[in-house]
């Protein structure tokens, strides 16, 4: 029997069957364990549950001997230091696959409660003033037969370009290897998307620069990293109507301290990190991330192995 520490409660009974072989320790807080409660509780793990808000840097691996496996309940692993886990041998597990059409649902929920002001129009009823309607009143932008620029064409891109087409949307792409040079695509898209998984090469892809590629007119949606985008940028950017809008699932840092400048730009929707945050969506997260942390624990390769 080997121990397990688990960084949250998760939805659905996979926790059950963790426990049904091994020792477990979840974390019971609402809010992540600081760096040094997850070192503490961590420190005597065989194996460790995690999510996308702890740091699995170099340091907290050198505090915990008898680590073997890290399975992250994500699909992106940015918050894990690859090379220090690859340095001690450690299995490392990701959740792929099943969060795919569920983020490209919540980015096209994007794209469409931007386009169409639907935050203005919520605040606006409750408000009391709807009274004002009027035929110029909230008038948004059309998604329909608009151009759509993915960056990223990886799983979660392509789910989103599927249904772009529903929309009768023109779809054009830039990846590292593959579509538009990123400037062009920049020029073209009315809504541009962010697939891209966060690497040193894309942080801070889309700053300055990039956002005044951008048609004035066009919409800029994340749902992939917040530090993909540069926020100080995106802010001006918004302040002087280079760009008309952002609405952004991802931020950097997240939770995005309160008062954080980024939360005065006009025409910004900002949700907490919802991407794969629907029930099923969950609860297969947690399966995959326990029949990897299972299968580690058991000698023998996870199942959805992140490649170090
Ligand atoms: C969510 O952002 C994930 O990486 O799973």
């Amino acid at each position: 029997m080997a121990r397990c520490f688990v960084t949250r409660r998760l939805p659905g009974d996979a926790l059950g069957r963790l426990a049904a072989e091994h020792e477990v320790d979840v974390w019971p807080g609402r809010r992540p364990p600081a760096p040094a409660e997850l070192r503490d509780r961590a420190a005597s793990a065989d194996g460790l549950l995690c999510l996308l808000t702890d740091r699995i840097d170099a340091t907290l691996l050198a505090g915990c001997p008898n680590l073997r496996a890290v399975s992250n309940l994500a699909v992106g692993c940015d918050n894990v230091d690859v090379e220090a886990v690859r340095a001690r041998d450690i299995a490392l597990g990701y959740t792929p696959d099943v969060l795919t059409e569920t983020t490209a649902d919540l980015a096209f929920a994007l794209i469409l409660a931007a386009a169409r002001r639907l935050p203005e129009g919520v605040a606006a009823v409750r408000e009391g003033e709807w009274l004002t309607w009027e035929p110029g009143w909230l008038l948004g932008r059309d998604v329909h037969g608009a151009t759509l620029g993915i960056v990223g064409l990886g799983r979660i891109g392509r789910a989103v370009a599927r249904r772009a087409e529903g929309f009768g949307m023109t779809v054009v792409h830039s990846s590292s290897n593959d579509g538009l040079p990123l400037p062009d695509l920049l020029a073209a898209a009315d809504f541009v998307s962010l697939h891209c998984p966060l690497t040193p090469h894309t942080r801070h892809l889309i700053g300055a620069a990039a956002l005044a590629a951008m048609k004035p007119t066009a919409i800029l949606v994340n749902t992939a990293r917040g530090a993909i985008v540069d926020q100080r940028a995106l802010a001006a950017a918004l302040h002087t109507g280079t760009i008309a809008g952002a609405a952004l699932d991802v931020t950097d840092p997240e939770p995005l301290p309160p008062g954080d400048a980024l939360l005065e730009a006009p025409n910004l929707l900002v949700l907490p990190h919802l991407g794969s945050a629907t029930h099923a969506t969950r609860e297969r997260m947690a399966d995959l991330a326990v029949d990897n942390l299972l299968a580690a624990l058991d000698g023998r390769p996870m199942p959805h192995a992140f490649a170090l």
